[in-house]
């Protein structure tokens, strides 16, 4: 060949290859993957999700969250977008002297929202720890019936003779793990200890091993600072260290094929599962000999940040649908929201074992036009009470996403109509809840006003149709504000009616029809437009004119035609 070609010809082709290799690899990772060109990204209403944002100055910045399941809390590690913009090691941002100072763990009562809106919002006391906290990723376990906190503290260098501030943009921050034991009467975290080791180089997320001793942290990059690290994104870079709580030593479990580490989780096998920012990678690792040796890797095609094991063991990886757009959002929070994708790899451990190299990864929600969601960097399923939650480094609020009630159940005099005019294969189909196989109502099925209340869209917009007096709104969440529903002249309900309003539309019969609504946000907090439906008179909305807009559904009475087209649009989707 080398004869034929010639020296030279044989060098080009070797450049030509070389340049190949590359765009293969990193560039088409970079345009295609990272940058997401040509993507497909879902607007919010394909997914069964009622999404609120919860907007406060104590929920700024948070780029983790871990949920308690059994007490029904939520944590977050948040500080100032000032702050943020200011001092973000992972970002090159190394303004110590900019830092808010106000770094926290917010709690919220995921099951009582408030009349606020706020879930009892408030951030956790700290005790026997005089420094700042600057915080990035953190987790917690239950260790004997006290919550043990394990936070990622990026604290700035100092020197140690004179005690001064050193260059941050030059030494990098002196990041540590920090160990608390939370006090749950004062809700003040208890300093154990901190863990500081040459291994904590860049860390960015963290997981405890069951045993709660042993941790492991990501290294986002292989450097503090330094010309280098932009390069990482090219060709990759990142580390896992694994820690003792109780030596407080770390040294590097696995150094290599890695692409910005970032989020990490542990579960009950054993297995750690990393994702990687830039590839879309998730691996998996197991403690062999103390090296975090890769078993698996997944392929999602997103980028990445945190991922969180649920409690049903499916794995959700808060990724970015359009990286482009999240690198405006940090740079512009207040103003400027990213789209965002949940991804959820069910049964994660199961498909490991089954599946090899084939993982299912499905979208649990997406949101094209950043309706509601944050930019995330961040996203936590809670199985038990149907929720997701996410939060996102830099925005300015998080979002609370209650599932839609898919499945939802039928009061008596609901179910009675829907046999009178559906055939018993749709019923059956429709609600498996209320109606056996054949179609027949199951007398087991329980009934409103135990049960949600029906839901629908028009407009685009969900509505939840109740009737006055008769069939209280009562989805559990809800319940606070059910007694209101009752009487529009109840001051409870004047007071709580600041987020949404209601009023009476239809009068068929002498029964009045209540129909609240809001846009795409929880109907009974949110602020917003919500009056659409809603008119003082009945002059300008006609019962034609209303059913017009739901669907007409043949010739049934008219409080009833609402009830059951609203119960049944909402299980079509
Ligand atoms: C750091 O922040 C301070 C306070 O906001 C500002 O005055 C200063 O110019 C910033 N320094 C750099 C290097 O950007
Ligand atoms: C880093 O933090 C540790 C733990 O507080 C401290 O002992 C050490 O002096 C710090 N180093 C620098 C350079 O700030």
């Amino acid at each position: 060949m080398v004869g034929i070609l010639g020296p030279r010809a044989l060098s080009w082709a070797l450049v030509v290859l070389a340049t190949g290799v590359v765009y293969t690899t990193y560039i088409h990772n970079i345009i295609f993957l990272t940058i997401g060109i040509g993507r497909e990204i879902q607007p919010i209403e394909d997914f069964p999700w009622i999404c609120t944002r919860v907007q406060h100055s104590l929920l700024e910045g948070c780029e983790d969250l871990w949920l308690d399941d059994q007490e029904r809390k939520l944590y977050a590690a948040c500080t100032s977008l000032d702050s943020r913009q200011a001092w973000s090691p992972a970002g090159d941002k190394y303004n110590i002297s900019a830092r808010s100072r106000t770094d926290h763990i917010a709690v919220l009562d995921i099951d009582q929202p408030g009349l606020d809106g706020l879930y009892g919002l408030r951030q956790l006391q700290i005790g026997g720890y005089h420094d700042d906290l600057d915080l990035h990723g953190f987790d917690v376990r239950n260790i004997e019936g006290r919550l043990r906190f394990w936070l990622i503290n990026h604290r700035p260098p100092v020197d140690p003779v004179t005690g001064e501030f050193l260059d941050a943009s030059t030494v990098g921050a002196n990041s540590t793990v920090e160990i608390f034991d939370l006090d749950e009467t004062s809700e003040t975290l208890e300093h154990v200890k901190t863990v500081a080791s040459e291994a904590i180089i860049t860390p960015n997320g963290v997981a405890v091993e069951e045993d709660g001793l042993g941790f492991v942290i990501t290294n986002d990059h292989n450097t503090k600072t330094g010309a280098s690290r932009g390069l990482e994104i090219l060709i990759g870079g990142g580390s896992l260290a694994y820690c003792r709580s109780d030596t407080g030593k770390c040294h590097i479990a696995a150094d290599k094929g890695f692409s910005m580490a970032n989020g990490i989780a542990h579960d009950k096998n054993g297995h750690f599962y990393v994702a990687h920012s830039v590839t879309g990678l998730i691996t998996v690792h197991k403690l062999v000999n103390n090296q975090l040796i890769q078993v698996d890797s997944i392929h999602t095609g997103y980028p990445m940040d945190n991922l969180w094991l649920d409690a049903d063991g499916n794995l959700i990886a808060a990724a970015f649908p359009d990286f482009i757009a999240f690198a405006k959002s940090t740079m512009d929070p207040y103003n400027v929201v990213a789209p965002a994708t949940v991804l959820s790899i069910n049964g994660i451990a199961n498909q490991l074992k089954t599946l090899g190299k084939n993982f299912k990864v499905s979208k649990l929600v997406e949101d094209r036009d950043a309706k509601s969601l944050p930019s995330s960097t961040v996203a936590v399923h809670d199985v038990k009470g149907h929720k997701l939650f996410l939060a996102g480094v830099f925005s300015p609020f998080i979002t609370i996403c209650e599932q839609l009630p898919h499945g939802l159940r039928l009061s008596g005099e609901l179910a009675y109509i829907a046999t009178k005019h559906l055939t018993n294969k749709a019923l059956a189909k429709a609600n498996p809840y209320a109606f056996d196989q054949s179609g027949r109502i199951k007398s087991a099925a329980t009934r409103i006003p135990e049960d949600p209340a029906p839901l629908a869209r028009a407009h685009g917009l969900p509505l939840i149709i109740v009737n006055k007096d008769s069939v209280p709104l009562t989805r559990r969440p809800f319940a606070l504000h059910s007694a209101a529903l009752k009487s529009k002249s109840d001051k409870n309900l004047k007071g709580a009616a600041s987020a949404f309003t209601i009023g009476t539309i239809l009068h068929p019969g002498g029964m009045p029809l209540i129909i609240a609504m809001s846009p795409d946000t929880n109907p009974f907090r949110a602020a917003g437009e919500f009056t659409l439906w809603v008119k003082p008179s009945f002059s300008d909305w006609t019962v034609d004119a209303v059913l017009d807009e739901l669907g007409k559904v043949g010739n049934m009475r008219q409080n009833d035609i609402l009830g059951t087209f609203a119960y049944f649009k909402q299980t079509e989707d």
